[in-house]
């Protein structure tokens, strides 16, 4: 089938790259001679009753979104066709009449740009007979299917500024600090940040800790004549004793709070110690992405439109460096990509000090 006109929508969490995508599917399309609709709010811009949330896209209007953080096109984690909560409150599949409002489009092809989540409702779309192509997304870089996502390194890069931000306050105040950062179910962030940042204790959830270690390694710098500290808590860390060993819950499960919870544990321990708390919540998905992030925003947005002219469909395009691959969109629905503790990487954290709390 000749790919004439394509569909492109941002589903799930934003990130920093998703309008460097955007851009480079319609500037790559227009090349091509193909058309692009942008479909808003994740998918509930192909659903009935909502025509204007499916529009054209030209060059002039993307060609300037490549700095632009979060997405021209809005996304929603609520937005399930094949289960979409009704204004009556109840769960309806919808699935027939996107595709159908799909078809009326004329669309030949969707670009679904967006993390497990929205690759599995893209996955069963194709499956119903609408071609799709996936474009990974996530700043917690947590996808097995690929080896890194646009959006993990300007989180990164936030959560390093952070943390130089917080040295000085701690310096002068001869504290220790605590920074939460995201990641879900993974300790991507935090470690990386951890490194890039200089911390002293980095928790994730791939490497259940001790406070009663962490409390020892802390005395241990205090007694070494720096009498300030800073550790990075991912999101999802938890403490040994509530490691239930599901490690798919634990994010959902107590997402907030884990460096409060470590700041308590820790305050127990070491009662002469001042401990201040920061959680960077979204400010880490939010602003300008990196140059690197823009960089691989538009390779896979191009590679996307070359899948697609191609006739390529259920497939996700995946950075395999120096290249861009096409795998089968099932790995990006079922397979997280978790930290190995006996990874290079942690090695590398702990040979310049950092501290897990497990040893
Ligand atoms: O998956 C991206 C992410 O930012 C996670 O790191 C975080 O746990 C979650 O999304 C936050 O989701 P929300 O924006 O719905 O609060």
């Amino acid at each position: 089938m000749r790919i004439r006109r394509i569909a492109i929508n941002t589903g799930g969490g934003d990130c920093p790259g998703l309008n460097a995508v955007i851009r480079a599917v319609v500037l790559h399309a227009h090349q091509r001679g193909v058309e692009v609709i942008g479909i808003e709010d994740g998918l509930d811009g192909l659903l009935p009753n909502k025509p204007a949330m499916a529009r054209r896209l030209n060059p002039a209007e993307v060609w300037p979104i490549l700095p632009r953080g979060g997405t021209i096109l809005g996304t929603t984690n609520r937005g399930d066709p094949f289960a979409y909560r009704g204004h009556d409150g109840q769960v309806h599949d919808l699935s027939s009449a996107l595709l159908a409002r799909a078809h009326e489009l004329g669309i030949d092809l969707l670009i679904s740009v967006g993390g497990d989540g929205s690759q599995a409702i893209a996955l069963r779309l194709h499956e119903l007979g609408l071609p799709v192509i996936g474009v990974p997304k996530t700043i917690d870089n947590d996808l097995e299917a690929t080896v890194e996502t646009f959006g993990f390194g300007t989180a990164v890069q936030v959560a390093s500024d952070a943390l130089d931000r917080l040295r000085t306050t701690a310096e002068s105040h001869d504290r220790i600090m605590l920074l939460e950062v995201m990641g879900r179910d993974t300790g991507w962030i935090a470690l990386h940040a951890g490194i890039a940042g200089g911390a002293d204790v980095v928790l994730i959830p791939e490497i259940p800790h001790d406070p009663a270690r962490v409390a020892a390694h802390l005395r241990r710098v205090l007694a070494s004549g720096r009498r300030f500290a800073l550790i990075v808590v991912a999101e999802g860390a938890l403490p040994a004793a509530m490691h239930d060993g599901s490690p798919r819950d634990q994010g959902a499960r107590i997402q907030g709070g884990a460096a409060h919870r470590a700041a308590l544990d820790l305050g127990a321990r070491l009662p002469e110690a001042e401990l201040r708390v920061t959680v960077l919540g979204h400010v880490q998905r939010g602003g300008t992405p990196t140059a690197y992030d823009r960089l691989l925003a538009t390779r896979l947005g191009v590679e996307a439109v070359e899948a697609a002219l191609r006739g390529e469909s259920g497939v996700l395009v995946s950075s395999q460096p120096p290249d861009i691959c096409m795998v089968p969109l099932t790995m990006a629905c079922s397979r997280v990509r978790r930290v190995d503790p006996g990874s290079q990487l942690v090695r590398h954290a702990r040979g310049v000090g950092i501290n897990f709390g497990d040893l």
